[in-house]
């Protein structure tokens, strides 16, 4: 008789065949986190990690795991043909968990080009390629195109509007959101035209360990352990649905073995809150675990500045889809996944700081002129 979930999960093991991932981006910070999680569950797969290493990938967020024989780090680009062509065919990969991205906003306002190459083009060539690998293959039913994409397509919500679901009509208002959905256009079409078993994920905004000090979390809980201002867009009051990195994590998991392919999942928290509040509660937080900071209270850094060109005003998402049809829920509550990331970064200012580079700081001087 087969075991049931609870008990696999308990000795790490599942009755099916080992898989056999090509994670791509898995350097970043989703891909990282996905890559950790993996190999604590399914210690019997298989994962090949292709990344470009751009500022945003880093080989020490997989410290620890690439001493494996059963994981594979490749230096490439997924907009490179003949190299997933050669991973595809020798690793017999059965399953793509595609996080590989540009995903920085800001950055897409100055410097669209590399979204449209990665996320449009690069996406387009990994869909090409995993098919042709696929069809030589004979189709089989259990291989997966997981497709990691964001709540950001649907664009910009009103205060008393519903949460995006599924059939929200695409508006993405950046260069980001709007290379994202090209994606995620190219995804649907693979599985329309080509029955290829593709799951695309619509997440909220992420937050958690390895998560570059750019994004607004992170940038807070550096800045404030530098006793840097603390830099709040506008006004402070754009909402957004905070999700612990791992509560992704185990929503992908969920999809790759449970999601019915050609369908797209919406997968948030349920936290929604605006910047302002997010700030003081960081800094309410940070106070608490990081009593001797000589800048205390933190409150006193938060400056207001200029707001981004274009910013949406509010992100909300229902995950009613995925929990009801895939079951899953999320374990943290925004209070909880606050406190565990805080005492991340307080815990590993040797990952953090070689990241302050001249370049990143560069940025931030240019879009808000300061
Ligand atoms: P990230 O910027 O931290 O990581 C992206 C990774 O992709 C990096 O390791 C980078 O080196 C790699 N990469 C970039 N271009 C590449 C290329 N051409 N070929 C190979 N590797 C390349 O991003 P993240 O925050 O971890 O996001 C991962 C995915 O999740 C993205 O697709 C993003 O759109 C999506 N997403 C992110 C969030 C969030 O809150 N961070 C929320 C929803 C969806
Ligand atoms: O919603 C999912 C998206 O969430 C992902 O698809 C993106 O990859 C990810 O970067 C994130 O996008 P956001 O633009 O929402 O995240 P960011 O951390 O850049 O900003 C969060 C909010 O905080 C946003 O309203 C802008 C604001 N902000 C951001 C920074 C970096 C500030 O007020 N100050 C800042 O310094």
């Amino acid at each position: 008789m087969p075991l049931t979930d609870t008990v696999h999960s308990a000795l790490g093991t599942t009755d099916r065949p080992p898989r056999r991932l090509l994670v791509t981006g898995g350097a970043g910070f989703i891909g990282s986190n996905f890559v950790h999680y993996w190999c604590d569950r399914y210690p019997q797969d298989r994962l090949v990690v292709l990344d470009a290493l751009t500022y945003a990938g880093n080989r020490n967020n997989l410290a620890g795991l690439e001493q494996q024989a059963r994981i594979r780090f490749v230096h490439g680009n997924i907009s490179d043909r003949p190299l997933l062509n050669r991973l595809l065919n020798t690793e017999s990969i059965d399953t793509i968990a595609h996080f590989a991205a540009e995903s920085h906003v800001d950055r897409s306002i100055l410097e669209p080009d590399a979204f449209v190459q990665t996320n449009v083009v690069g996406t387009f060539t990994l869909l090409e390629a995993f098919r042709h690998h696929w069809q030589r293959r004979g189709q089989p039913a259990g291989d997966r195109f997981l497709h990691v994409s964001t709540d950001e397509v649907y664009g910009s919500l009103e205060p008393t509007d519903p949460p995006f679901t599924e059939s929200t009509p695409y508006a993405p208002n950046s260069p980001y959101s709007a290379s994202k959905a090209g994606g995620d256009h190219l995804v649907r079409a693979y599985h329309h035209t080509y029955h290829l078993p593709t799951l695309i994920g619509h997440s909220s905004n992420n937050y958690g360990p390895y998560h570059f000090p750019e994004k607004l979390i992170p940038l807070l809980c550096v800045n404030i352990l530098l006793g840097k201002p603390l830099p709040i867009y506008g006004d402070g009051q754009q909402v957004r649905d905070w999700l612990h990195v791992s509560d992704h994590c185990s929503a992908l998991d969920a999809l790759i073995h449970r999601g019915q392919p050609g369908q797209t999942y919406n997968i948030g928290s349920n936290h929604e809150v605006k910047n302002i509040d997010l700030v003081y509660q960081i800094c309410d937080l940070m106070n608490e675990l990081a009593p001797t900071l000589s800048v205390a209270p933190c409150q006193q850094l938060i400056t207001f500045v200029r707001d981004r060109p274009g910013h949406d005003r509010r992100y909300a998402t229902d995950s009613n889809k995925l929990k009801t049809q895939v079951g899953w829920s999320p374990a943290y509550t925004l209070e909880s996944g606050l406190r565990q990331t805080i005492q991340w970064y307080l815990d590993h200012p040797h990952w953090w700081i070689p990241l302050l580079s001249p370049t990143y700081q560069q940025y931030y001087a240019k879009l808000y002129g300061e």
